[in-house]
């Protein structure tokens, strides 16, 4: 019997920008539970919730400032339980952020660490000397710009942050801070939180000798700074592995838990996340296809290359699109080509994670800059890296606030919401909602999607087409990358067409040319 990370599929909510309930113009707890029977019909298995907990928000969240409570901005502990009851009544999971690598600068944890040199928690973080020369210890660059030391003028020491000064990294070498962690976890697993999205775990530890990292001959003007350079000593370390085995076993005293790992790594890298045995991450996050050229050839050599990688008894999972990139229509060139890859994201093996919003078309909503609030992009402003036009309100109705709030909404909405929103969308067996919902709806009925086997067929510079398989049932998915229609190539027998990206939810007979950038799932 398969686990529902594995035949489920995850849907992650960037909660600022879900549903405000008290016209701040914030998403909030109160409106995620009152939109919690759109997901029911949409028919995903598990929410995912960037984090919630008390923050100063100088990275939205990312910079925890208590581990073991809620943002007053999103709610209450009292309203964070009625959201688990909410969900376990529908018979949805939930799945929050757990954010082991750094704090906020505002964490109790750090304000005692950098009060003395002799404080008890001063080595609960990575303090340490300057360098001969007075400068920092290493050469190492923070991700959202400038050095990854500050200076703390009072205790004559540089702290290490492989993210903002404001998001100080813990040292997971001290006892007390692992412990100190796995009981955070426990804190969520007891109120009944099914698992954790594991942030930035392939940061956990840096090399201890201050080792400086060596310049990376790929990078470019125009790239992001802090890939100047390879970070070899400052990640992806072996000591993770054996954390994130820890981490496994608190989820293991709780049963039918998942821990999905972020790490945005090569191949073979990556599956060492899924631990010796397999007793680390559940699903390390695979972001390949993000970056892959919108091409079939590239993306069935892709697959080949994750399905060729995994280890025994791997479970693999796909990603489309997330809080921190554009958003996937701007990424694959437009509406139907988008259609395309979400069939793409729901037919191969693996759990998939759909990001909010991206089930109507929401796009990249233009940030004028005095609206900008990504501190990446107020740190390394210009180069496209912001993050800002992926995070814009979900789109409910055509009505002015798009049915998100009644307030003023914290990042713009674009103009986008007059005709992309749930409301409309829901009316239309065309739309891109209705896509989704057949597509998840079809993923839900055939076991040969969910859990079913993979076998490439064919692959040709416009065409892309695979099978499912689960016992003797067979479901071929067939995918046509390009602008000019495609003839499918002659199959065993007749296929009946269970669904396409062309018209919608609508099944039809017997097709052997597909339209331009059409998909199809069809019956063996
Ligand atoms: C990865 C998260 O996805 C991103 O949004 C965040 O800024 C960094 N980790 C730091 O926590």
């Amino acid at each position: 019997m398969p686990h529902w990370w594995q035949s489920g599929v995850i849907y992650q909510m960037y909660p600022r920008s879900f549903q405000d309930s008290n016209a701040d113009g914030i998403g909030d707890l109160r409106g995620i539970i009152s939109r919690l029977d759109y997901l029911v019909e949409l028919g995903i298995t598990a929410v995912w919730i960037s984090p919630i907990y008390p923050s100063p928000m100088a990275d939205f969240g990312y910079d925890v400032a208590d581990y073991c409570n809620i943002d007053p901005v999103f709610g209450t502990l009292a309203e964070f339980d009625q959201l688990v009851a909410e969900l376990h009544r529908r018979d949805l999971k939930l799945i929050l952020d757990f954010v082991p690598n750094h704090t906020s600068i505002e964490h109790a944890w750090f304000r005692a660490s950098r009060s003395s040199r002799l404080d008890p928690q001063r080595d609960w973080y990575i303090w340490r000397d300057p360098s001969p020369t007075g400068g920092p210890p290493t050469n190492w660059l923070s991700e959202f710009g400038g050095a990854a030391w500050t200076w703390d003028a009072p205790t004559q020491q540089f702290y290490y942050h492989a993210f903002l000064a404001d998001q100080p990294d813990l040292n997971w070498r001290n006892p007390e801070v692992q412990e100190a962690m796995f009981n955070v976890m426990r804190f969520w697993l007891a109120r009944g939180v099914d698992g954790f999205r594991v942030d930035a775990i392939h940061m956990l530890f840096e090399s201890e000798e201050l080792i400086d990292n060596p310049p990376n001959p790929a990078w470019h003007t125009g790239k992001s700074p802090a890939r100047r350079l390879l970070r070899v000593h400052s990640s992806d370390q072996s000591e993770t592995h054996a954390m994130i085995r820890q981490m496994r076993r608190v989820a293991d005293e709780f049963p039918d838990r998942v821990l999905i790992g972020e790490a945005n790594l090569p191949y073979p890298r990556l599956m060492l996340y899924y631990g010796e045995s397999l007793r680390g991450f559940h699903l390390p996050f695979n972001f390949h296809l993000l970056k892959a050229p919108w091409q079939a050839p590239p993306i069935a050599e892709l697959v080949r290359q994750y399905e060729a990688a995994l280890p025994a008894g791997a479970w693999p999972n796909w990603v489309l699109g997330n809080h921190d990139l554009s958003r996937l229509i701007d990424r694959v060139g437009g509406i139907a080509q988008a259609r395309l890859a979400a069939m793409l994201l729901l037919t191969l093996r693996g759990t998939p994670t759909i990001y909010y919003g991206e089930e109507i078309g929401m796009r990249d909503v233009e940030i004028p800059p005095q609206s900008v609030r990504d501190p990446w992009e107020r740190n390394v402003p210009g180069l496209g890296l912001g993050r800002d036009p992926c995070r814009s309100p979900m789109c409910w109705t055509p009505q002015p606030g798009a049915g998100f709030t009644s307030g003023f909404p914290w990042l713009p909405l674009g103009a986008q919401f007059t005709r992309v929103n749930v409301q409309d969308e829901s009316q239309d067996p065309g739309s891109f909602l209705s896509l989704y919902r057949a597509l998840l709806a079809l993923r839900r009925a055939e076991a040969a999607l969910s859990v079913g086997s993979y076998r490439e067929r064919w692959v040709a510079p416009q065409l892309f087409m695979y099978e499912r398989t689960e016992g003797t049932h067979r479901l071929l998915v067939a995918l046509n990358f390009s602008e000019t229609p495609c003839a499918l190539p002659a199959l065993e027998g007749p296929m009946r067409i269970l669904l396409s990206t062309h018209d919608g939810v609508r099944p039809r007979g017997s097709m052997m040319i597909l339209d331009a950038y059409e998909g199809v799932v069809g019956d063996l």
